[in-house]
């Protein structure tokens, strides 16, 4: 059994990110590593483990440690037998991809699209992509939407009090070039919904701004030019350049991030090599969360 006292922290030095040492996440750990484990995830947003070789069952025993798994609306790239895994993956098999290869393509935080958005993303590196002459690429980017609120003036405040925004999972997709029609049929079929543009953090308390221009492309009561160049404004105040935290892949890498906290963008720089560069991740989305102001 492993214990809280294994446990080394080292800060990203970015706004948000730390890298989580000690721990070999396929070992059984008691209460309190767990609780540690919450806690620095709390604080840093996204975390991640290195050199995690996890097998299905425990990649879904950790996860389940987080809350339960949300459901998949993107079936068709489910894990056979484990349907609460997601391949996001541009492996080939029988001339078909096997996952979703377009994920991350925009800038979005997972799920917000959900009435109850997840809370945790929990993303396993299998296999990444390395060029001939030795570069990693398929990096992901995040930015913390807490920061941006926070460095907000008050009469900006005010201004988005109260306003509601829509959520459509095609957003700006339909123009990415990555996704399958059977993808594109995916996000014209999946509901949109309409959350408070600022968020109170379910757990720490803390006031976020929850809008992305990947995904969002009204306001409530609005007219939609003023509203999609306020998304647009709010988008560059999120991914401000010298707040992101640059996510550099490595096999075996186990990484956690904080939706309710953070927006990401995956880089999408691997494609178009001969011979191709596979990429192949697992993923799940963990709890429900409430969406309130
Ligand atoms: C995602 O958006 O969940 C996937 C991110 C990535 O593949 O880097």
């Amino acid at each position: 059994m492993q214990t809280a006292t294994d446990i080394e922290v080292v800060p990203s030095g970015a706004a948000l990110g730390a890298e989580v040492r000690g721990i070999d996440l396929s070992r059984p750990m008691d209460d309190r590593k767990f609780g540690e484990i919450v806690k620095i995830f709390g604080e840093h947003s996204v975390i991640c483990f290195r050199g995690q070789d996890l097998t299905p069952e425990q990649m879904r025993g950790f996860c389940n440690r987080f809350a339960e798994p949300q459901k998949l609306y993107m079936t068709h790239y489910a894990m056979p037998a484990h349907p609460d895994i997601l391949y996001i993956s541009n492996v080939q098999e029988d001339g078909k991809v096997i996952g979703y290869a377009d994920a991350g393509s925009v800038w979005h935080t997972d799920g917000s699209f959900e009435r109850q958005p997840p809370w945790a993303t929990i993303l396993h590196a299998r296999e990444i992509p390395v060029t001939a002459d030795g570069r990693v690429l398929g990096d992901t980017l995040f930015a913390s939407a807490v920061a941006a609120y926070d460095e907000l003036d008050d009469a900006t405040r005010a201004s988005l009090r109260g306003l509601r925004v829509r959520h459509d999972v095609a957003g700006r997709r339909r123009k990415t070039g990555t996704a399958t029609e059977e993808d594109n049929a995916k996000y014209e079929a999946k509901e949109k919904v309409i959350h408070p543009l600022v968020r109170t953090h379910p757990f720490t308390g803390k006031k976020l701004l929850y809008v992305s221009d990947g995904e969002c492309d009204r306001i409530e009561g609005m007219d939609d030019g003023e509203a999609l160049a306020l998304i647009a404004r709010l988008q560059r105040q999120i991914v401000r350049e010298d707040r992101l935290y640059r996510h550099r892949w490595q096999v075996g890498d186990v990484l956690v991030w904080d939706n309710c906290a953070v927006q990401h963008l995956a880089t999408h720089d691997y494609h178009g090599f001969n011979p191709p560069l596979r990429r192949h991740m697992w993923r799940i989305t963990v709890g429900h969360t409430d969406v309130y102001e």
